[in-house]
């Protein structure tokens, strides 16, 4: 885990399945860092650039008789990644600006490692090798159970199809993304919290400022 300083800029990412509330959290956490004197961007992943914006559009919505191989979707998720990382994070953390990113490279050990079962040793060296040294400094996992997910983003067997690529796969999919999501914050419990997304905005947020203030502003 890199030290963030005072010099550069925060890198925090938000983690966790679909319908979890990262957008609420990182507007919450935009909000907070503001009121502190930090400037911040907030971006996404996959996307960020217009490169990867395109990337995301094939990632998410691809459809043809052409199958989207699974070592495919896994290169150009590392690939909008590097277009992220060396045109917009890298140069705003060296700026000092603040990034809160929704997903990053947990992600794709949580979906391609957990959800597809590519070999993680294979993921751990392709996400290294697309951040080169660019890790976050906080990472918040909101977690949630399976099916919890499915109702707040609407999924019902019957609307099958009006979603993207990765909320069309099954309940058993989603199941290993979300261990798989758990078994890396117990790896990494330095930088990665878990935060219970069953309860309310305000003590979402109270509990995400409490953590940033004790391992970015180290005010305890
Ligand atoms: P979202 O922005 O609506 O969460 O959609 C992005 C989708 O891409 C989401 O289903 C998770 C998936 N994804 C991966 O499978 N691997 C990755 O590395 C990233 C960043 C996202």
């Amino acid at each position: 885990m890199s030290i963030a300083t005072e010099q550069r800029g925060f890198f925090i990412t938000i983690e966790g399945p679909e319908g979890a509330g990262k957008s609420t959290l990182a507007g919450a956490i935009e909000k907070y860092l503001v009121s502190r004197g930090r400037e911040c961007i907030r971006t996404r992943e996959p996307g960020g650039t217009p490169l990867a914006e395109q990337l995301r559009g094939v990632l998410k919505h691809h459809q043809s008789s052409e199958k989207l191989h699974t070592a495919t979707e896994l290169l150009l998720m590392e690939a909008a990644r590097v277009q992220h990382v060396e045109e917009l994070i890298r140069p705003a953390l060296e700026r000092g600006v603040c990034v809160i990113c929704d997903r990053f490279y947990d992600s794709t050990c949580a979906y391609q490692g957990g959800g597809r079962d590519v070999d993680m040793k294979v993921i751990d060296w392709l996400n290294d090798y697309a951040v080169n040294g660019c890790h976050p400094d906080l990472t918040f996992l909101l977690d949630l159970p399976v099916e919890s997910g499915f109702k707040r983003t609407g999924k019902r067997v019957e609307t099958m199809g009006k979603f993207d690529r990765f909320e069309n796969e099954d309940v058993a999919f989603h199941h290993k993304v979300r261990s798989a999501f758990l078994e890396l914050a117990e790896r990494e419990s330095g930088r990665i919290k878990v935060i219970d997304a069953d309860r309310s905005r305000e003590e979402i947020s109270q509990c995400v400022e409490k953590i940033i203030d004790e391992y970015l502003f180290k005010i305890s």
